[in-house]
Parts: C-alpha cells; sequence; structure tokens
C-alpha cells in the first residue's frame, strides 16, 4: 500500500512542505509549497506564538490543497545535538544499554530531559572501536513542535533533526554518490556535513548564513535590508555584475566556510584514509546565490552541485517547471516526506 506523508520543514525565515506518495516502486511528488515563517514565532516559546505558527501552517498546507494529515517534521539544527561518539566495541544489545551513560559527557543537558536516538556507523575491528552517530533533542522542544503540529490541524507521525532529512533527499538525488559533502545554507546557519556511503558521519553548523549575506551587504553599501536581498538575490557571488561589488563582500564569508570545509574534508581523510569525498552538494536558500556552483567548484577545486530533491520524483509535468528554481530549498522536506516510518 502506498505511504502518504506530508514533509514540513519549519525554518526560521520559511516553512516548506510537500507531500509524497511512496510505494516499492516509485515515490510521486503530489504538492509542494512554502509560506514565510511569522516574525518571532520561531524563535519564542509563547502559546500564542505558537498558535500563529499552527494558523501559518494550516494555511499553507490549505493552500496546497493537502488531503492526508500525516506530519513528518524537521527539528532545527539548533535545537538538537548530533554528534559522532567513539567507543570501545560493543554488541547492539550492549550499546542499547549504555548508550545514555556514554552520551552523558556529550549532552549539556539532564539526560531526563533529552530523548536519544542512535545509529552505528562504523565498527573498527582492529582498533577496537566504533563510531556512533548520537542524536539527542530536549523533550520540551520536541513537545512544543508536536504540540504546533497537532494545533495546525495535523498529524504528527514523526520528527528528526534537519540534516539527516537533507542526506536522505541527497541519497534520493544522487543514488551514485555514496561519499558527499554536504552544506546546507539556511537562513541563519550553513551546516557541513560528511556523508559516507550515505550515512551520516560528521556534521556541524556554523553561525553564517542568508540573513548573514544580507545585512552585510547592506552595511556595506548603504542598503535598506529589502533592497540588499534583491541584491543578493540577483548577483551573489557573479564577479561581473555591480562591479563586482556583491561578490566581493559575500566572499568572505564564504573564505571563511571554505576553511571549515576543508577541515572537514581532512577530518573525512583522516578518519577513512582509503576513501574519498568528490562532490560538494549544496542545499538550502541560500544555494540559490547566483555563480556558487562556479565559486565552489573554482575554490575548492572539487566538482560541485546543487541538489535538486525532485529530480528522481516522479513529478507531474505541469508543475515541475514552477517548482525547480526553488528546488534547493525543498531538500529538507524532501527528506521528512520519504522517511521510513517504523511500524
Ligand atoms: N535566489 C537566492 N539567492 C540567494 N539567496 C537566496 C535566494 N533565495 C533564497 N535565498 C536565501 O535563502 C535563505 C532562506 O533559506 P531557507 O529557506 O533554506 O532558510 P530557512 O530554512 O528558513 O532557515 P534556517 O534553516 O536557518 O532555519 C534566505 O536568507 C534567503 O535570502
Ligand atoms: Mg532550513
Amino acid at each position: 500500500m502506498a505511504k502518504l506523508l506530508l514533509g514540513l520543514d519549519i525554518g526560521i525565515q520559511s516553512i516548506k512542505a510537500v507531500q509524497i506518495s511512496s510505494n516499492k516502486d516509485a515515490n510521486s511528488l503530489l504538492a509542494a509549497g512554502y509560506i514565510a515563517t511569522p516574525t518571532k514565532s520561531f524563535l519564542s516559546m509563547s502559546p500564542s506564538d505558537d498558535q500563529a505558527l499552527a494558523d501559518t501552517i494550516n494555511r499553507l498546507v490549505h493552500d496546497m490543497k493537502v488531503a492526508t494529515a500525516d506530519v513528518s517534521a524537521s527539528l532545527p539544527s539548533s535545537k538538537v545535538i548530533t554528534r559522532v561518539i567513539e567507543v570501545p566495541n560493543m554488541t547492539d544489545k550492549e550499546l542499547d544499554s549504555s548508550i545514555q551513560w556514554e552520551a552523558e559527557q556529550y549532552i549539556p543537558l539532564p539526560l531526563a530531559k533529552v530523548k536519544i536516538d542512535y545509529v552505528v556507523i562504523d565498527r573498527n575491528e582492529e582498533k577496537n572501536k566504533m563510531k556512533v552517530l548520537l542524536v539527542a533533542a530536549p523533550i520540551s522542544t520536541i513537545e512544543r513542535y508536536m504540540r504546533i503540529i497537532s494545533l495546525s490541524g495535523l498529524n504528527p507521525v514523526a520528527l528528526e533533526t534537519e540534516i539527516l532529512a537533507d542526506v536522505r533527499s541527497i541519497t534520493q538525488s544522487f543514488p551514485d554518490l555514496p561519499n558527499v559533502l554536504l552544506m546546507t545554507i539556511g537562513a541563519s546557519s550553513t551546516e557541513i556535513a560528511l556523508v559516507r556511503d550515505h550515512i551520516l558521519v560528521f556534521t556541524k553548523s556554523h553561525p553564517i548564513g542568508g540573513t548573514t549575506f544580507t545585512r552585510a551587504i547592506a552595511e556595506e553599501l548603504g542598503f535598506e535590508l529589502p533592497q540588499a536581498e534583491e541584491y543578493k538575490k540577483n548577483y551573489g557571488l557573479d564577479e561581473d555584475k555591480l562591479e563586482g561589488k556583491i561578490a566581493k563582500t559575500l566572499t568572505p564569508f564564504f573564505k571563511s566556510l571554505f576553511e571549515e570545509i576543508e577541515k572537514t574534508a581532512a577530518y573525512f581523510k583522516e578518519q577513512f584514509p582509503h576513501e574519498e569525498i568528490k562532490t560538494v552538494v549544496a542545499c538550502g536558500g541560500g544555494a540559490k546565490l547566483p555563480g556558487l556552483v562556479l565559486h565552489l567548484t573554482r575554490e575548492l577545486g572539487i566538482d560541485s552541485q546543487i541538489n535538486n530533491p525532485f529530480i528522481n520524483l516522479s513529478v507531474d509535468p505541469n508543475i515541475l517547471p514552477a517548482l525547480t528554481p526553488d528546488a534547493p530549498i525543498y531538500t529538507t522536506a524532501v527528506g521528512l516526506a520519504l522517511k521510513e516510518l517504523e511500524t
């Protein structure tokens, strides 16, 4: 039987939703849309802001004419601790009973206040060590998201951190690329992650995102924010536009992100010396920055691609052209809608 799931990605700037019907033969996109996140409500904890967020989600799914109400939603990376830990080799059963204890030293919150999830990503018999991806989300955040989704009239069935959904989406888009350096450029931050054999093995958040770029352009060139946003979207890293002034303003931020990418790539080489990362995949709204692929390829000397999460989905040809320009923005939402549910 086909599974019908709405992937819901509540970002600081916009809420993205996609509905996918999956069965063993194909994943079909039924609807996609986005709407601006009400100002302030993202970071707020007040019930009236939760209601405003729920009303906005409700408006979005109403406009999308979504039929089902089962939702797979993301938790913002900023609220979730996602890290790879190393522990002595042990059986799954042993790990299951000791993970709380192992996790304690990495989580700055009382264990009673977090929900822990984990997956073994590598076992090294020689060194008698194993790598485990640990994901810990505050129970209060989980409860808040469940409440907002229920308030919007939908049925929350799964919650996971954004970056895991991104990995699922790029696995769908690039099935032949097992090892990828993933760069998710959102409004508030950029996640740089390593994917090995289609599994997340490292992730780190950097406080540079689309909002940083817009503010810098406004300050540097004396524009109002909306005007700076337009310039960013139209010219980006293209050095031939406006005498390269926009590109010049953005370059230092990318330089700092590239340093992080290089550190991350070096970590990969150290951990997995016999393997290679041949591609950088960018996603999120910031991936739409004009000239990004050229800049990435030139500065990093490695093949760079922008994720199109719709590429391997079956999509009505009448709606595809309208969606394609915004494709990278939907990465997380598509990954969420493709989630396998434990039944
Ligand atoms: N064409 C474009 N060129 C450059 N930047 C763009 C373009 N379109 C959107 N953006 C930027 O993308 C950012 C929004 O991206 P996205 O929707 O992924 O963020 P978000 O999910 O709301 O934020 P976060 O993930 O940080 O919570 C904004 O800063 C916006 O200016
Ligand atoms: Mg986002």
